[in-house]
């Protein structure tokens, strides 16, 4: 039986209407279209196959501009911001109950990614469960550590919703312009979460999968982390399947050799989950006004 074709346009253009959509205005991402024109392809997740990416391949893309569009200056607060809700096309944020976030940075130009800050729940800020609202403030800080390398750097916003598909890994990248004294490229740091999306030869099929109705817990967030108590309190938190959740081209942290007796320190890090009692939370509780 076929559907009359004016049931299957409702449909289609109600399922684009419920599809998550989000992306970040600040830092101004790379290759983003001027603000409120027609179409939102721009705030879409990376394709479920993983052949999007990092970055949309946008960093690899000759006639993408890749000059910095922010400065930051190492060792004091850095900022992103999510496109608010405004009006349709561009400007259109579909929050999907909000979620889990990660602001990190590559300075291999994309193959190595670390978690400047994880952002459990409230990301986006003051989204009830099942609304695709999202209260006005859509700023996030957190530190830029005060090693980082000076130079040109890439950042990426990375986010993971409450309600939708499970199969959609928001990325958004940007250019940026660290300045300061540092040199690390911040080894130490833990990886960016990557999930619900396949990496072949890394990540298959129902691993690194968050669960619908949830926050995500990263289960590498790093010490510079927060857990926000969402609008909602109906919105648990909860931790991805296992795997090995971290960007491929590179093998993973090194062990470091630890004296006889004690447990190896975060010997897999990204492979394995940290249990949540060694994670520093700061609590943070948004009133919804
Ligand atoms: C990243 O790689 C692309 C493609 O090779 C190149 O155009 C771009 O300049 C590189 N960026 C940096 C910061 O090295
Ligand atoms: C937005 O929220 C952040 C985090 O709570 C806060 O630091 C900032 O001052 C707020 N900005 C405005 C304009 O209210």
């Amino acid at each position: 039986m076929r559907l009359p074709t004016h049931l299957f346009l409702h449909l289609s253009i109600l399922s684009s209407l419920v599809s998550g959509h989000a992306r970040i205005r600040r830092p101004k991402p790379l290759g983003a279209p001027v603000e409120n024109p027609s179409g939102n392809f721009y705030n879409a997740p990376l394709d479920h196959l993983g052949s999007e990416f990092p970055c949309k391949n946008l960093h690899l893309k000759a006639d993408i501009d890749k000059a910095p569009t922010q400065v930051w200056q190492a060792g004091q607060v850095g900022m992103f911001e999510i496109l608010g809700h405004v009006t349709a096309g561009e400007g259109a944020l579909a929050a999907h109950s909000g979620g889990s976030c990660q602001a990190s940075i590559s300075f291999d130009n994309g193959t190595t990614w670390k978690v400047l800050h994880s952002y459990h729940g409230g990301c986006p800020r003051d989204v009830p469960l099942f609304s695709n609202m999202a209260g006005k403030n859509q700023t996030f800080t957190f530190l830029v550590p005060k090693d980082a390398k000076a130079g040109i750097a890439l950042f990426a916003w990375t986010w993971i919703a409450v309600t939708g598909q499970r199969d959609e890994y928001y990325m958004n990248c940007a250019s940026v312009s660290i300045t300061g004294r540092g040199t690390s490229t911040l080894d130490s740091y833990p990886d960016m979460f990557v999930g619900d999306m396949d990496l072949p030869g890394h990540i298959s099929a129902g691993e690194c999968r968050s669960t619908a109705g949830t926050a995500l817990l990263f289960p590498n967030p790093g010490p510079s982390s927060r857990i926000t108590e969402t609008a909602d309190p109906k919105i648990p938190f909860k931790k991805p399947t296992p795997g090995k959740c971290f960007p491929p081209g590179k093998p993973g942290p090194v062990p470091v050799p630890v004296p006889r007796g004690n447990p190896p320190a975060d010997a897999e890090i990204g492979a394995v989950m940290t249990p949540a009692e060694n994670i520093v939370y700061v609590e943070e509780y948004d009133c919804g006004g």
